[in-house]
């Protein structure tokens, strides 16, 4: 028999049974965790916010300028193409070569898309058959587990540590039964440890992708941010055979809620990934990609405006952090600093709800972004110097 039930305010009604595939799959930690801070806020709590990396300043005057010229035309509304304008697909050429020095073909290699996250889901849907394995960084952007999850695979974690500098062990990796590994999320500058790539784990990866058959998704939001030396895992010799990379303007051009990222790869994975993806989107408002492209028409010195202004926050919050007794590496890129707990903490959970009920300040524990991620904890950039004041303070007294 077909069970439907699930509890509803009627019994004699029986509707709406959640899909298998959803076990195992919780909400979002953000999304309840806003709930609650929306909670407190309500009750006059004025919570500071340094859990998500979410730019608070907005984009260069010339990408909203665009955005409001073009949706001022009356012919820009209707359905676009699904594979993105030629123009964002040219400016991310373009972007790919002068700043990785990865050529890309704008006509097959490059699939804009409704943000960096959504392609995750993509991939897995893709690529993932009920039953194949991923392997997915722990600790990692926790939306890697959930979308292989959805897509029926089996979740294998492998452990970044400190000592291994937050790359994959390989000797680690080869011990495993690889046969029904199909795909490896990776993701350098490393969320949420701050980890930059060396040229040799990124050979590495390549050489272990080769031997395995094994599909590298690197996820790659962060390397404009903190980070002198932007590099693309699609820059090494024979990447293209089985890497495919997530990009995104939500970061590097403080685009967050605007929804725009890319993904590159050889042109046999784009058009796999537009055969799930065009079932599930109906294209991009237009201007909306015509001032992304703009975006990465800007020079080195957005880049530079955008670094100077985390740089001096980061100041900020490493006071904040020496004053929790944390310790954390000066040297990390990307949106946060990851700094690991004192031992009077059972784990950075404690920690940060400490922090969220004592001075209503919220911080990321690491634990949600895995086991490995239990002793730390994150805290995002993107508040004001003087809201980062203002949480030394309310934490000093
Ligand atoms: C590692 C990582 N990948 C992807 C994303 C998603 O970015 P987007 O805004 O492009 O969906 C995030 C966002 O926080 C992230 O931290």
């Amino acid at each position: 028999m077909n069970d439907k039930s699930i509890s509803t305010k009627n019994d004699s009604i029986k509707i709406g049974r959640v899909a298998d595939r959803l076990g195992g799959v919780e909400e979002y930690y953000f999304s309840k965790k806003l709930r609650q801070i929306d909670e407190m806020n309500k009750a006059g709590k004025q919570v500071i916010n340094l859990g998500i990396g979410s730019p608070d300043l907005p984009p260069h005057p010339d990408v909203i300028k665009t955005l409001q010229e073009e949706a001022a035309k009356p012919n820009q509304h209707g359905y676009q193409n699904y594979k993105g304008s030629p123009v964002l697909r040219n400016a991310i050429a373009k972007w790919y070569k002068k700043w990785y020095e990865v050529a890309l073909n704008p006509d097959t290699e490059i699939l804009p898309l409704i943000g960096s996250k959504e392609g995750i889901m993509h991939i897995c849907m893709t690529y993932i058959n009920p039953g194949d394995t991923v392997l997915i960084p722990n600790p990692g952007y926790p939306t890697y587990q959930s979308a292989a999850k959805i897509a029926g695979a089996h979740i294998h974690p492998y452990t970044l540590t400190k000592e291994t500098n937050w790359c994959p062990d390989f000797e680690e990796l080869e011990k495993l039964d690889l046969q029904n590994v199909q795909l490896m999320f990776v993701n350098y500058p490393q969320m949420p440890t701050g980890q930059l790539p060396t040229r040799e784990m990124f050979e590495a990866l390549i050489a272990f992708a080769k031997k395995h058959a094994i599909l590298i998704v690197h996820d790659n939001p962060y390397s404009f941010i903190l980070n002198d030396k932007p590099m693309s895992l699609l820059n090494f010799e024979g990447a293209k055979d089985v890497v495919i990379e997530l990009n995104s303007f939500s970061k590097s051009h403080n685009m967050a809620g605007w929804r725009v990222g890319m993904l590159c790869g050889a042109e046999e994975r784009i058009a796999e990934v537009l055969r799930f993806k065009s079932n599930m989107d109906s294209g991009m408002f237009l201007p909306l990609q015509l001032a992304a492209a703009k975006a990465l028409e800007l020079d080195e010195s957005w880049y530079d405006s955008v670094n100077a202004v985390y740089r001096k926050r980061r100041e900020k919050v490493f006071e904040l952090l020496n004053l929790l007794n944390c310790c954390f590496d000066k040297n990390q890129a990307g949106l946060f600093v990851w700094a690991e707990i004192p031992g009077d903490y059972k784990d950075g959970f404690e920690l940060t709800d400490k922090i969220l009920n004592d001075s209503n300040v919220f911080i990321t524990p690491g634990g949600i972004f895995g086991s490995a991620g239990e002793k730390y904890i994150r805290v995002s950039l993107c508040a004001t110097e003087e809201k980062l004041n203002e949480a030394i303070n309310r934490i000093k007294n």
